[in-house]
């Protein structure tokens, strides 16, 4: 039966859940952000389910399925291009506000889940903990709340949503100490791999997850999903980016589609490290050896 490509749907949402879960269930960094002793998945997938619901209004996320069946076979999400300096449009400010308030809730709900943390205070200054909770003795000299912002007036969706993740980690972190997730650190190296890498002003088309279940992988399914999305980018000349968290063979996967090396991440947690690997696909780009 021929695979086709559609817009993921709120029926399709347990199976591309599924579909997430297992095809990253040895993954790198999923290995290194979630203690696996105490990872919920059940936490995991209402967390993964938020995103779907979040991805469904504000990207393009996409499921593969064979033409009559409702089995989810792949999943892509991708996060559309926004302009270099521009500012969230305060339905993006919303949409990052719901998704945080209800992130938040499935935490109160379900706890971390296992996510490794650490703590927050010793390595790192938060400027938003200093305005929103100055306690000298916690948070150190008071003169950084001049340079607080709020989430609305930063122009990178980046900042906004670490400042709401920094603002959720806060809220769960115990009295008298604040966590980082190793969540954060991730962010933090996304955040300059980005900043180095996106020199076009116009954006790119960000390739935020693509699995495709162990069962349907080097099949073809992975090319049509990515396709639905590079073609759209080729007919308006945009960039596409992603980063991916193996190397081996992914690399050299995204390679055949056109995607090019461009800069490690590296996500050191006390020398527990893990590397991700950024890579720009230009329009109309053929395959590249990585
Ligand atoms: C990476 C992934 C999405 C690719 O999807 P896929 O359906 O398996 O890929 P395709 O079958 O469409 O193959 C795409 C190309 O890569 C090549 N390829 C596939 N598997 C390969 C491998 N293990 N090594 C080298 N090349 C490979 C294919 O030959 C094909 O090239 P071609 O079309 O030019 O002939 C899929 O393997 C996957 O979900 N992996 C696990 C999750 C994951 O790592 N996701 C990415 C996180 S960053």
């Amino acid at each position: 039966m021929p695979v086709q490509v559609s817009p993921l749907t709120e029926a399709d949402i347990p199976g591309a859940v599924s579909a997430i879960q297992e095809a990253f269930a040895d993954d790198p960094y999923n290995n290194w952000v979630f203690d696996k002793s105490r990872f919920s998945p059940q936490r995991n997938a209402a967390s993964l389910g938020l995103r779907c619901q979040w991805g469904m209004r504000n990207g393009i996320f996409q499921v593969a399925k064979e033409e009559g069946s409702d089995e989810v076979l792949g999943v892509a999400c991708w996060l559309r291009h926004q302009s270099a300096g521009q500012p969230p449009s305060w339905y993006d400010w919303f949409e990052s506000w719901r998704l945080w308030f209800n992130q938040v809730g499935m935490n109160l709900y379900y706890g971390r889940g296992g996510l490794n943390v650490k703590n927050y205070a010793r390595r790192h200054e938060l400027v938003w903990s200093d305005a929103l909770y100055g306690v000298p003795s916690r948070v150190g000299p008071l003169s950084r709340v001049a340079s607080f912002k709020w989430p609305c007036q930063y122009s990178d969706l980046n900042q906004t949503s670490a400042w709401l993740s920094g603002i959720d980690s806060f809220m769960q972190a115990p009295a008298d100490l604040i966590d980082l997730q190793r969540y954060y650190i991730w962010k933090e190296a996304q955040a300059k791999a980005q900043s180095a890498v996106w020199t076009d002003p116009r954006g790119y088309y960000f390739l935020n997850i693509m699995v495709i279940l162990p069962k349907a992988q080097n099949k073809g399914i992975g090319r049509l999903m990515m396709k639905a999305v590079t073609d759209q980018a080729d007919a308006e000349d945009m960039n596409c980016y992603l980063e991916s968290s193996r190397d081996v063979p992914n690399m050299q996967i995204y390679g055949r589609f056109g995607f090019k090396f461009a800069k490690e991440l590296e996500c050191n947690d006390d020398d527990t490290a893990i590397n991700l690997f950024a890579m720009v696909r230009e329009p109309h780009a053929g395959p590249q050896t990585n």
